[in-house]
C-alpha cells in the first residue's frame, strides 16, 4: 500500500514536471499563445494533442527534440485534469512573481520607490495614498478592524492607517523589495509585512474586518483574479468590507501579462464577485483613476 502511494506520487511529480515543461515552451512560444488562447482559461485540451502529435512525430517542429523527452507521460496527461489544474497555477503563479521581481527592480533603479507602484512623483505618491486611505474610511473602516491591504506595495496606504489603526494590520505583496521598503517605513507593531507567492494566505477563515486591493488585479488575469476573490471570501468576516479597485478601460500599458487576458469590465467583475457570493455595496471613482469596487458579506 505504502509503496502504491509512494510509486502514484512519484507519477505525479514526473506529470507534473512535464506539464511545467509544455507551459513553459508556451510561454516562449508566441505562435503556441495565439494558436490555443485557451490556455490560460485552463482548457488545455488542444494544446497537449498538439504536444502529443509533435512527440509522436506527425510533423515536423522545432521542439520535437524538447518535448520527446516527456512523451510517454502526455499520454496520461490528457485525462488528468487533477494535475494539469496546480500545475497551470504554479506556472501563472511563477509568471507573474518574475514579472514583479524584474519591474519593480528596474523600476527602483531607474525612477524611484513611487515609480514603482504607479506614481508620476512624490506628490502624487502621497496624494494617491492619502486618497485610498479616504476612501477605506467612506467604505467603513474602523480604528479597531483587522485589516488585510493586499499587494499593498511599498507602504503608500500604510503610511496614513498607521496614525488611525488600532488593530492589526497585515500587507502583503509578491513583491520582496516593496515589502522590505515597507518595513522601512512603518514601525507601530500592529503593523505586519509578508511576501505572498500565491493568492492563498496563511490566516484563518474569516480572520478580517476589512480588505482592500489597491491596483492589483488590474495586473492579473481572469483566472487569478477568481482566485483571489474566492480567497477574500474565506478571509472576510460576515459583514465585513472588501474594497477592490481597478482600472476601468484598457488605457494601462504596463501590466503583467497580456491585455487579452486581463478583464476591465466593471460589469463583468462584478457579476464574478456576486457569483462567488459577495454582495454589491457600491462603485464609486475615488479620484485615483480607477473605479473601487465595495463589497460584503
Ligand atoms: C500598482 S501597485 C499598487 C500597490 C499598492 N496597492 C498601492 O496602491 O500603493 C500593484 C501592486 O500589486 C502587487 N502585486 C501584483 N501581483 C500580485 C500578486 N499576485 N500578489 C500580491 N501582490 C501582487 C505588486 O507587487 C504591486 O505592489
Amino acid at each position: 500500500m505504502m509503496r502504491r502511494m509512494a510509486n502514484n506520487r512519484r507519477l505525479d511529480n514526473d506529470l507534473c514536471e512535464a506539464m511545467l515543461h509544455l507551459l513553459d515552451l508556451y510561454v516562449r512560444r508566441k505562435d503556441l499563445q495565439r494558436a490555443f488562447p485557451e490556455v490560460l482559461s485552463k482548457n488545455y485540451d488542444r494544446l497537449l494533442e498538439w504536444a502529443l502529435g509533435v512527440v509522436q512525430k506527425r510533423w515536423e517542429d522545432s521542439d520535437h527534440n524538447t518535448l520527446k523527452t516527456f512523451g510517454d507521460r502526455f499520454e496520461s496527461l490528457l485525462s488528468l485534469r487533477t494535475i494539469l489544474d496546480p500545475a497551470l497555477n504554479e506556472w501563472r503563479y511563477r509568471f507573474y512573481q518574475k514579472f514583479w521581481k524584474e519591474k519593480v527592480e528596474k523600476d527602483y533603479a531607474q525612477k524611484g520607490h513611487y515609480w514603482a507602484v504607479g506614481s508620476t512623483d512624490e506628490k502624487n505618491y502621497l496624494e494617491t495614498g492619502r486618497k485610498m486611505y479616504a476612501s477605506c474610511l467612506l467604505s467603513g473602516l474602523k480604528e479597531v478592524d483587522t485589516v488585510l491591504d493586499f499587494g499593498c506595495g511599498n507602504g503608500r496606504l500604510a503610511q496614513y492607517l498607521q496614525g488611525f489603526l488600532r488593530g492589526k494590520y497585515y500587507g502583503v505583496d509578491i513583491s520582496e523589495i516593496l515589502i522590505e521598503d515597507a518595513k522601512k517605513k512603518i514601525s507601530s507593531s500592529n503593523f505586519t509585512f509578508l511576501v505572498n507567492e500565491r493568492p492563498t494566505l496563511h490566516f484563518p477563515d474569516r480572520y478580517f474586518d476589512f480588505i482592500c486591493a489597491f491596483s492589483v488585479i488590474t495586473h492579473l488575469d481572469i483566472e487569478y483574479t477568481k482566485e483571489l476573490l474566492q480567497e477574500w471570501k474565506r478571509l472576510l468576516k460576515p459583514g465585513g468590507n472588501l474594497c477592490v479597485s481597478f482600472i476601468p478601460n484598457k488605457s494601462i500599458l504596463s501590466f503583467a501579462g497580456d491585455i487579452e487576458k486581463m478583464e476591465h469590465n466593471p460589469a463583468f467583475l462584478l457579476r464574478l464577485a456576486i457569483g462567488i457570493g459577495f454582495r454589491f455595496v457600491d462603485m464609486t471613482d475615488p479620484g485615483l483613476g480607477q473605479l473601487l469596487l465595495h463589497l460584503t458579506l
